[in-house]
């Protein structure tokens, strides 16, 4: 079930109780909250309200031709946030990043350095709707998406976030350079350090990026260990 299903079956059981008025009232709920769990941390729940409050977005001419929303998946307490470009076809078709040949390699990485999607880590892209035919994003698109990447980061509260590809590191560095003058740096990105690695389908397509990109990993994983 959804959380919009979940909000629905809630306001049509209040409406069974109650009719058609809608009681709120301003006292602090008595019991805990998730957000008790961990103190300064957010909780799915502050980031599930950020996704409904913007999965309707029509901000750019993507969003009209979109099949889903792309929000992004994950631990909302990750110490390592992973951000791609965009949704491909099959992001697009399931609503979550990485889904396709590139996810499962980007998945195999992450295994090789013992974490996985939902465990310490989360993964986004810049834009959260498929640019048509997988182009690059435009700045303008850009431009009307990446506060939300910006709030998520907020909420989540990353110690390294890591750019995939030439792509998603000069988006979101500003920087229009060659991927090999953007590696092997740590960046920083409105506060929060970033490196900028090889993206998942590019070692699909050239084997001779294997290498390098997990160098770039183990770097991530010491670098994990140590923050
Ligand atoms: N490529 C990206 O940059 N993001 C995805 O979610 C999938 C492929």
């Amino acid at each position: 079930m959804t959380t919009k299903d979940t909000i629905h079956q809630y306001f049509k059981q209040q409406q069974a109780l109650y009719g058609n008025e809608l009681y709120l009232s301003n006292e602090p709920d008595p019991l805990p909250g998730p957000e008790s769990v961990k103190e300064g941390a957010e909780t799915h729940g502050a980031l599930d309200e950020f996704h409904q409050s913007i999965c309707q977005c029509l901000e750019c001419p993507l969003g009209a031709c979109r099949t889903n929303f792309v929000f992004g998946v994950g631990d909302p307490n990750a110490e390592l946030l992973l951000v791609g470009e965009a949704p491909g076809e099959q992001e697009d078709l399931r609503g979550e990043p990485f889904v396709g040949r590139a996810g499962k390699m980007l998945d195999d990485i992450l295994k090789a350095i013992h974490k996985k999607r939902g465990d310490g880590v989360y993964i986004a892209n810049v834009l959260k709707c498929r640019p048509p035919n997988n182009r690059d994003p435009l700045p303008s698109e850009v431009e009307k998406c990446e506060p939300y990447l910006l709030e998520q980061i907020r909420q989540i509260q990353p110690k390294l976030i890591v750019a995939l590809g030439r792509v998603a590191g000069k988006t979101l560095l500003k920087m229009d350079v060659p991927l090999k003058e953007m590696r092997d740096k740590t960046h920083d990105y409105n506060g929060t350090p970033l490196r900028v690695t090889y993206h998942p389908a590019a070692l699909l397509r050239n084997s001779n990026f294997k290498k390098p990109t997990w160098v770039d990993f183990q770097w991530i994983r010491d670098y994990l260990q140590n923050a």
